[in-house]
């Protein structure tokens, strides 16, 4: 396996740009409201990133995608493409941003609530975030990466929900997508963490079957195959010496950026 080791020039573009991704999903919250549609969303975060942030969303044609951000609700497992739809009181819904900025990428996703939603909504929303917690929680140099499957298998395991399969985190850096690829469930792929390393962890809990569907007139949209909900978060994150850096927080978040053992 090939993962890039980021030198510190690196690590202080790797944090501007996790930054500035986190500011999107900051800024786009009040906007999450009954009847906006998620064309309209993207619109706002598009002209953000590249008016504010003076940075591009690496979404925007990568592989041919049509917009700047993925807009996933209720039972869109991930890829959602933003158009007229609009959403709904009750909708749980996830942004996911990857900007890129001076030639590297920040990834990170949240789950936004519309008004209220179902108790069930809100738990599968807390388990993703809870088994995304605990993974990052396992992140230092001589950890195996196989140690963030088994944090999130066991809160899914816990709450009684599934874990997706087809999609995994991934390295990042000058590369969307990098080595290695970072599995949400138990397995038994060994890779030894070292400083330098940059990934993401993003598992996408379901509330009912793992399986899922892409939608084959766009080619993107991922939905569950029963129609059940399903929940993501996603952080791009830094081993550094002792531990990790969670390089896209928020200020709503109740989480260390700073992990050491
Ligand atoms: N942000 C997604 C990820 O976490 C990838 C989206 S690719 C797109 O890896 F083309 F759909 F935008
Ligand atoms: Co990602
Ligand atoms: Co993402």
């Amino acid at each position: 396996m090939d993962i890039t080791l980021k030198s510190p020039s690196e690590i202080e573009k790797m944090r501007v740009v996790g930054a500035a991704t986190a500011r999107v999903l900051e800024m786009i919250e009040p906007y999450i409201v009954p009847g906006v549609t998620t064309d309209e969303l993207d619109k706002i975060m598009n002209d953000y990133i590249e008016q504010k942030e003076n940075a591009i969303s690496a979404d925007l044609g990568y592989q041919g995608y049509p917009k700047a951000t993925c807009i996933s609700i209720n039972e869109v497992v991930c890829h959602g493409i933003p158009g007229p739809h609009k959403l709904h009181k009750g909708d749980i819904v996830n942004i996911d941003v990857t900007v890129l900025k001076d030639k590297y990428h920040g990834d990170s996703s949240r789950m936004f609530i519309v008004g209220e939603t179902s108790p069930r909504n809100q738990q599968l929303c807390k388990c993703a975030q809870e088994a995304m917690y605990e993974a990052i929680k396992t992140v230092r140099p001589g950890s195996n990466l196989t140690e963030i499957g088994a944090a999130i298998q066991k809160v899914a395991d816990k709450a009684g929900f599934s874990i997706v399969r087809d999609y995994c985190g991934h390295g990042i850096g000058k590369g969307f997508h990098e080595e290695p690829s970072v599995l949400h469930y138990k397995n038994n792929f060994n890779c030894i963490l070292e400083e330098g390393m940059c990934f993401t962890i993003e598992p996408m809990i379901n509330a009912g079957t793992y399986k899922c569907k892409v939608n084959k007139k766009d080619g993107w949209t991922v939905t569950t195959a029963d129609k059940q909900p399903s929940a993501q978060y996603e952080h791009t994150l830094l081993v550094i010496p002792n531990g990790v850096e969670v390089l896209t927080l928020r200020k709503d978040e109740d989480f260390p950026r700073i992990i050491v053992h």
